[in-house]
């Protein structure tokens, strides 16, 4: 094992200036670092494309202007908004955090990161984003992107899928910071912003995963792997993810002017959304249509599609579509396990649709 590499006192300072000369400054969220806008675009951009974000976080925007407006509309409308950008939980967690917002802080964000942490869906990095982006708190972010700057800066050999080197990952993030405030020639609040911005636009824009441009880095002379010619090699991650398969078949059952779609439990794929039924087996498929009072002709003349594979972060889906036609709307059985409601075809532009049921119902290629 190699000795750590020592942390760098100027590299704050000299990540700063960059930021303010070279950095992003035109984002929709940059322009009021207002709390309830941080965090909205901080939960957005997870796991999403900024140039993705940009729309929804606009839309978002205009429905809810406020953390009560948020906490105020039905789970249904917040999850509408959200559809396409995926990973739903983020959104359950956002109306559940605005509505924790209110309840308990009467709809202001607390300024330390302790107090954010508490918050549903808030986890260290958003809250040190909000934190410091709001209050010029001297805590520093710690994603994806910044452990791979920081790795390689510090050439760090810690497995990061470790929670062990994470964790020794982000005391080195943070005292890299406090060491770079040491000087005292910036109060941290006139830093903090330029600072935590830097930091996600070096990762995004030049210490890229698989080519970083080297050449143009404000601090490529305090680079670790620069200097070892092993960009590359870090971060460290040994384990791999473990991935599984689910396969369902996906039910469209539909009329000249409606679909049948259900309301997915709280729990599992695609959580309070709305989407066609799912089932494990033919034999399901069958007996839910035989209970629903569906005529054998019907069934008989149900259409198998071409199998649509969807990935998730763990695991992907291989959904089977089913297409059953009717004359008409069936009354549907009043033990149904599942929520479930003809939605009229011209309403279901606005449905609370995972992505693959907006492109298999409305032909949206919107991922
Ligand atoms: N990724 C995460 N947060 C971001 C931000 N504030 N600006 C750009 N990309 C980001």
């Amino acid at each position: 094992m190699n000795q750590p590499v020592a942390l760098p006192p100027t590299f704050v300072s000299q990540l700063v200036a960059w930021q303010r000369a070279h950095g992003r400054h035109h984002l929709p969220w940059q322009q009021q670092r207002e709390p309830y806008r941080v965090w909205l675009s901080e939960v957005m951009l997870q796991q999403t494309q900024v140039v993705t974000v940009i729309s929804y976080f606009d839309r978002f925007l205009t429905a809810f202007p406020t953390v009560q407006a948020l906490a105020a509309a039905p789970q249904s409308d917040v999850l509408s908004l959200w559809a396409g950008l995926g990973y739903y939980s983020r959104a359950r967690m956002l109306h559940r955090c605005a509505q924790a917002l209110v309840d308990q802080h009467g709809g202001v964000f607390p300024s330390t990161v302790d107090a954010l942490v508490k918050l549903p869906g808030i986890g260290p990095s958003t809250a040190a984003a909000i934190a410091s982006f709001c209050y010029g708190v001297p805590v520093s972010i710690y994603d994806g992107n910044v452990k791979r700057v920081l790795s390689r800066l510090l050439a760090f050999e810690g497995d990061l899928s470790t929670t062990a080197a994470s964790k020794q990952l982000h005391e080195k993030a943070q005292a890299l910071l406090t060491l770079g405030l040491a000087s005292g020639a910036a109060a941290p609040c006139e830093v903090m912003p330029a600072y935590t911005q830097g930091l996600m636009d070096l990762g995004a824009t030049v210490c890229h995963l698989r080519s970083p441009q080297c050449e143009t880095c404000p601090v490529q002379s305090l680079c670790a792997a620069r200097a070892a010619s092993a960009q590359t090699q870090y971060p460290v991650k040994l384990k791999k993810l473990k991935r599984t398969t689910e396969r369902w078949l996906w039910l469209r059952i539909q009329t000249p002017g409606a679909i049948w779609l259900e309301r997915r439990p709280q729990k599992g794929i695609w959580a309070g959304m709305q989407a066609p039924p799912l089932f494990d087996s033919e034999l399901s498929l069958h007996t839910w249509l035989h209970a629903q009072g569906i005529s054998k002709v019907a069934i008989e003349k149900a259409e198998t599609g071409d199998v649509i594979k969807h990935v998730l972060t763990h695991k992907d889906l291989y959904l089977t579509p089913v297409t059953v036609s009717l004359d008409q709307v069936f009354v549907r059985a009043p033990d149904t396990l599942l929520q479930g409601d003809w939605v009229p075809i011209e309403a279901l532009i606005s449905a609370a649709l995972p992505a693959p049921a907006r492109k298999w119902l409305l032909g949206e290629t919107r991922l």
